[in-house]
């Protein structure tokens, strides 16, 4: 099977490398890529937002499955392109993708769905914004309506601070705060079926114990030895199937990975936010545990044969990934400095997220630059073996986390 990646951080690297796992797959292709992913699969320089051009690269290369994975092509319509074109694409059309592109249809959807979620107000005012914020109290969470690069979310017990990121938004909505630990659910579906993958865990903030800004995400594990039994399926019943029918009730069925973004609260888990793809970083550690050949699996969900396939397996053991940050990420990243990765332990790789290749070196180009993974027996000795492996980058300005799976480690 010839496969055409769309994309260019590490999410795609993790894709293109499961790719080129799969026996199954005879020519792997990326658009735009980067420079690690250019070892893995040829790439190609197209422009990741216009569906005429993935098209037409698609159609020149003569491949059988388009693979979509950052939300900004799959909002822009890139998928629809893609199937109009007959080609099998996993990604979710435009209609389907606003589960991530619009907090307020995200809202809506769940609402119909009868789908565990935090109870919310879509303002357009600045007096709607204060009524909301007195309802619910703090902490308040203000939420820009469209799609913000995980910038677009303030959570604060200061109403001028919410009254003020509120004021920066178009359309604003407004939410109950979920209390409770945070997991990341992925489902692959092909308009109907909704088959799970292995739960993970992100770090958002960009420093240790959850300080600083909030990020796309400097780290993630999995599985999740602390997990309640039983929480993957709870949210296939309660969560994903429920939004699944009733987008293909709406006529936006959805094929793609449905990412559910959940707060484990007293009364269960209640959806934080849908994405409309699989997430950045936790991608790196659940396609590195995945032991079903990946492209069958994309290419089933694509061409609506799910219900024919087994449910996907994963591997014992576990899997860690550390994002090394450019310096002045999240405000401000520096790009354009050397990267030198050294002597990695076993069990370890790195993915390319932010680099290029510039008079022959690797540098910098972007904030989350390379993902460091680490795998062993258990949690603990795969963030072992992940920090042993940051241990050989050297880039100058650089921060990572150091509490990545700490948690999980000593649980
Ligand atoms: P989002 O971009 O929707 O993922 O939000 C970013 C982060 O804000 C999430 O990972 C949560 O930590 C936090 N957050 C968003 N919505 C809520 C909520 N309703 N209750 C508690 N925390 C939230
Ligand atoms: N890691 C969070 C995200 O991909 O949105």
């Amino acid at each position: 099977m010839r496969v055409l990646v769309i994309g260019s951080g590490g999410r795609e690297h993790a894709l293109c490398r499961a790719l080129s796992l799969d026996p199954a797959v005879s020519g792997l292709h990326c658009a735009p890529g980067n420079p690690g992913i250019a070892e893995l699969a040829a790439v190609h320089d197209v422009n990741p937002l216009s569906g005429a051009e993935v098209v037409d690269l698609a159609v020149q290369l003569g491949v059988e499955l388009v693979v979509v994975g950052p939300e900004a092509p799959l909002v822009a319509g890139v998928a629809d392109c893609v199937r109009a074109a007959d080609i099998p694409c996993f990604g979710p059309s435009s209609g389907a993708a606003r589960i991530e592109g619009s907090k307020a249809f995200a809202k809506e959807v769940m609402v119909a769905a009868g789908v565990p979620t935090a109870r919310a107000f879509t303002c357009d005012s600045p007096n709607e914004v204060l009524a909301a914020l007195s309802e619910f109290g703090a902490p308040y969470v203000v939420k820009d309506d469209g799609l913000a690069a995980g910038k677009g979310v303030v959570v604060t017990s200061s109403r001028e601070e919410a009254m003020s990121h509120a004021a920066g938004c178009v359309r604003v909505v407004v939410e109950e705060y979920l209390d409770g630990p945070e997991v990341s659910v992925f489902a692959v579906c092909d308009g109907e079926t909704a088959m799970a993958l292995q739960a993970a865990q992100d770090f958002k903030r960009a420093y240790d114990d959850d300080g600083g800004p909030n990020t796309g995400g400097m780290g993630a594990y999995t599985p999740l030895p602390w997990a309640p039994d039983g929480l993957v399926e709870r949210v296939m019943t309660e969560i994903v199937r429920p939004t699944v029918a009733e987008l293909a009730k709406r006529g936006t069925p959805y094929v793609g990975v449905l990412y559910a973004g959940l707060a484990l609260t007293p009364r269960g888990p209640g959806v934080i936010e849908f994405n409309a793809r699989l997430g950045d970083p936790e991608a790196q550690v659940i396609l590195d545990r995945l032991e079903t050949p990946l492209a069958g699996l994309l290419m089933a969900a694509a061409t609506g044969r799910l219900a024919e396939q087994e449910p996907p397996r994963f591997r014992d053991g576990a899997a860690v990934a550390v994002v090394v940050a450019s310096e002045g990420y999240p405000a401000a990243p520096v790009s354009g400095d050397p990267i030198v990765i050294g002597d990695l332990p076993d069990g370890s790789y790195v993915l390319h997220a932010g680099t290029a290749v510039k008079d022959g070196r690797l540098v910098t180009n972007g904030g989350r630059v390379l993902n460091v993974v680490g795998t062993g027996k258990d949690v603990a000795e795969a963030r072992r073996v992940a920090y042993e492996a940051v241990g050989q980058i050297t880039l100058r300005g650089a921060h990572h986390r150091s509490d990545i799976a700490l948690r999980a480690a000593q649980a």
